[in-house]
């Protein structure tokens, strides 16, 4: 599908971000395995998180949808799933093969795990290899490193590890394979990264300790539904607040925005930048703050960007990159290898987009250097079917002289159905 773009005059209003994608993973997976109902309100009804939703359908778990963004959930119990008769299908989505990989570990039963081509090309040893440790029967595809996992149910011990990279997918992959296991884990990761696992297992009254970067998951006997109203994903409300901030005269109030500081490095980035960026209606729920942001246009500068900062803004890297060209001088990007094994290589495909459209960006080993500020020209432009470069690539139209097409627009709906129509309302 293609979508067309025009340059914006103004942004002005407020608008509702939907819910996290992170967290609806999450609610779906502790709903299932829970006792008793789970209610959630602002579920994020995107691909990615119907990936999940159904895969718990397959393995026989009752989830209503009564509302567009409310599921219910009849949970199963922690020993409640049953086999699926094909195998999971996880689609786009790493958070979905990662997370179940760990949950069916441990099952009685047997399952395979694979997804479409972009995520056959990301890496499942690094949760292979730790499952193993506890005594997992899992095995990948080619090299050992790639969709299809094959799993076999089995006993499961607790282990001590120490994660090469801050992820939280294999973070809680190894506490949800420990929920099945005879005794506890200690996880240890060298940056914090986004903590919703343990803060939801807790809700869900699972036992879970995190000291620094340390973490300690015990096994459960039993978890319990409940009633869960999800924050807007930051990472969304990242495309709007750069809208507000590049387009001239803008004023945006983005609606309950979760702003768990695991996840808020952007807002420390834009600050940094010199960005007119507050927040404001504060409020906790079950240990995750929301707020509402407001920003206004602003005159941005260089920054660094590197070290514990880029698990806290890992997803956002392509829209900041897109600032970072309106920004007088020099951004640096550095410490995140990790972009190059997310939906798509975002090292590559970032510069690739970016430079397109006249910005002076140069890829790194571990992230990229980009000059600024460099007027924007339009033009047709690729979304490499990842759901970020195409809403970077819209946010970029806005400011861009002349038209821009994106070619690949319908890879958008997998983390924010509607972007367009939501961006559409606040221009005037
Ligand atoms: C996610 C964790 C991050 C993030 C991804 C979602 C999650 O990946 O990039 O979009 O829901 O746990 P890693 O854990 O691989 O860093």
């Amino acid at each position: 599908m293609k979508l067309s773009i025009t340059p914006a005059k103004r942004l002005l209003g407020k608008a509702e971000i939907p819910g996290d994608k992170s967290i609806s993973h999450r609610c779906i997976i502790l709903g299932a395995i829970a006792n008793g109902e789970t209610h959630l309100s602002r579920f994020l009804m995107s691909n990615d998180c119907i990936s999940t939703l159904k895969a718990f359908r397959q393995m026989g778990v009752n989830i209503s949808v009564p509302g567009p963004d409310k599921v219910v959930i009849k949970g199963a119990g922690l020993n409640g799933l049953k086999p699926p008769s094909s195998p999971i299908d996880a689609g786009n989505s790493g958070t979905t093969a990662r997370l179940l990989a760990g949950l069916l570990a441990g099952q009685s039963f047997d399952s395979v795990i694979t997804g479409d081509a972009s995520l056959q090309k990301r890496p499942m040893d690094r949760i292979v290899a730790p499952l193993k440790k506890m005594g997992a029967d899992i095995s990948a595809g080619t090299c050992a490193r790639y969709l299809p996992l094959i799993i076999k149910g089995s006993t499961l011990e607790g282990i001590d590890y120490h994660m090469p990279v801050a992820s939280a997918q294999v973070k809680s992959a190894l506490i949800l394979a420990t929920l099945y296991a005879k005794s506890p884990s200690c996880i240890h990761q060298p940056a914090v990264c986004r903590n919703h696992t343990e803060l939801l297992l807790q809700a869900f009254g699972g036992r879970i300790e995190t000291q620094g970067n340390t973490i300690t998951a015990y096994p459960a006997r039993h978890l319990y539904g409940q009633n869960i109203k999800i924050p807007g994903d930051i990472s969304s409300a990242a495309f709007l607040m750069t809208a507000g901030l590049l387009v001239p005269n803008s004023m945006l109030v983005l609606k309950e925005v979760g702003l768990n500081p695991t996840r808020t490095g952007i807002l420390d980035v834009f600050h940094q930048m010199g960005a007119d960026i507050s927040v404001e209606n504060l409020s906790n729920s079950g240990g995750e703050i929301t707020g509402d942001i407001i920003v206004k246009t602003s005159y941005l500068k260089g920054t660094v960007i590197s070290g514990g900062l880029i698990p806290r803004l890992i997803d956002e890297i392509p829209i900041i990159a897109l600032a970072a060209t309106q920004a007088e001088g020099t951004t640096v990007i550095r410490d995140a290898q990790e972009l190059k094994v997310k939906e798509t290589n975002r090292i590559n495909t970032v510069v690739s987009l970016l430079s397109r459209l006249g910005a002076d960006i140069e890829g790194t080993d571990d992230g990229m250097i980009i000059h600024g500020p460099t007027p924007l020209t339009g033009d047709t432009l690729d979304s490499f079917g990842d759901h970020r470069l195409a809403m970077t690539a819209a946010v970029a139209g806005l400011i861009a002289r002349g038209g821009t097409t994106i070619n690949g627009w319908e890879w958008a709906d997998i983390s924010f159905p509607g972007f367009y129509e939501t961006l559409k309302k606040l221009q005037c």
